[in-house]
């Protein structure tokens, strides 16, 4: 692993300490949306997600991990699920979604890494970009505690820290809640 990729984590998954419903409950998506899960990794958040929002809805899973991709292709085929899409993108790039298009996003254990990489700017643009006004938005982080699951607790993030950028970004924090021993939410609203 280079330097670069050091707090990326990929092909980890937070499946058994976190729960994808208690997470999407907490960000109100409901049938018809469009969800948008950032760097996805095994796509459990999307799974669920696609059951959320039904058949007029859609689900966009994104990940940089061809592999991770790969497992949530698979399971979509497995399982005989139709409202995914799930695509190898960068979030520090231009992401395949249009303007305006996603109702709720959700990025899940990633924002540590981007801090530490001094890649907010790239990746909050696009989230911004592509969430509709009045859509949500939420950040899911490790508690800054030292514990054996996740990140080194240097690269941690605080509730503060998660605010304060999407504040920065044009979101309006609508709630900073626990949803498992380890992690914390902060969900918001895009504002103009
Ligand atoms: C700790 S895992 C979390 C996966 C999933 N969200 C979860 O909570 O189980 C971090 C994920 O972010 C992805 N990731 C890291 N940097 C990325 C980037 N620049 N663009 C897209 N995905 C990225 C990794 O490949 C990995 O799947």
């Amino acid at each position: 692993m280079s330097d670069k990729q050091g707090h990326k984590h990929h092909g980890k998954s937070s499946k058994d300490v976190l729960s994808a419903e208690t997470v999407l409950e907490k960000t109100g998506l409901k049938v018809g949306d469009t969800f948008l899960d950032a760097g996805c990794g095994d796509g459990y958040i999307s799974i669920v997600a696609s059951s959320i929002v039904g058949k007029e809805g859609k689900v966009h899973a994104l990940d940089v991990y061809e592999e991770s991709i790969d497992k949530v292709k698979k399971q979509v085929q497995d399982k005989g699920i139709t409202n995914i899409e799930a695509k190898v993108a960068d979030l520090t790039q231009k992401l395949p979604l249009k303007d305006n298009s996603i109702d709720v996003g959700v990025m899940a254990n990633v924002m540590h890494g981007f801090v530490a990489e001094d890649e907010v700017e790239e990746v909050m643009n696009e989230i911004r970009r592509v969430i509709k006004p009045e859509g949500i938005f939420a950040l899911v982080e490790f508690k800054k505690i030292e514990s054996v699951r996740g990140p080194p607790f240097e690269v941690r993030i605080s509730p503060s820290d998660v605010e304060s950028i999407l504040n920065q970004y044009g979101f309006e924090v609508l709630e900073t809640a626990d949803v498992s021993p380890y992690h914390y939410l902060v969900s918001s609203i895009k504002k103009d």
